[in-house]
């Protein structure tokens, strides 16, 4: 019974990292699930936006779909920027997650940015498509206070990475 909350950046890795994770995994004949923030926002949390509460009502959706996952006999994993410790501390409590905390420098973020949100973030007060509320720039990301796992996604490859939080779920497993 596995449950991982992974906390982060938008553009740091978090999904590809779960997903190299997913593949190890089934390759092992582990059954594996993300839960992923962007997919969901598209579905069953669409109609929330990113002010706190919106933010901890999405993780609260996200973690209530991975209990169900987790019931059914699925290593899962939640792919969200999750920036609050308050709501990733209900879901450690609630179901038992683990915290991994996937990081890199905001300096190489913005200078990745696979989806183009920090150009934004950084573009003048005014602009049509400025975003001021973007996690890490205009708005708030607390850092975990003591995550299970700190994976460090500037110095490693993906699949580096990967095979860290594979070890760390192999554990759980066997514990
Ligand atoms: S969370 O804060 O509620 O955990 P979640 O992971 O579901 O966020 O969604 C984050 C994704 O929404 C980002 O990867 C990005 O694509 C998009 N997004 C759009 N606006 C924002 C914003 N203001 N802050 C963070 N992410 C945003």
């Amino acid at each position: 019974m596995v449950m991982i909350q992974l906390t982060g950046l938008s553009g740091v890795g978090k999904s590809s990292v779960a997903w190299h994770t997913a593949k190890l995994l089934e390759a092992d004949g582990i059954s594996a699930v993300i839960v992923d923030g962007d997919v969901y926002r598209q579905t069953l949390c669409k109609d929330l936006g990113f002010s706190k509460a919106d933010r901890h009502e999405n993780i609260r959706r996200l973690g209530k779909a991975a209990r169900q996952f987790v019931l059914e006999g699925n290593v899962t994993i939640i792919a969200a920027i999750n920036p609050y410790e308050e709501i990733r501390n209900e879901l450690k409590e609630l179901y038992n997650a683990s915290t991994v905390w996937v990081t890199c420098p905001l300096d190489v973020l913005v200078q990745r940015d696979t989806k183009g949100l920090y150009k934004r973030a950084m573009l003048p007060e005014g602009h049509p498509d400025k975003i001021s509320n973007l996690t890490g720039f205009g708005d708030t990301y607390e850092e975990p206070n003591s995550p299970d796992l700190i994976l460090q996604t500037d110095t490693e490859t993906p699949g580096e990475t990967a095979q860290r939080l594979y070890d760390y779920i192999k554990q759980l497993l066997a514990d």
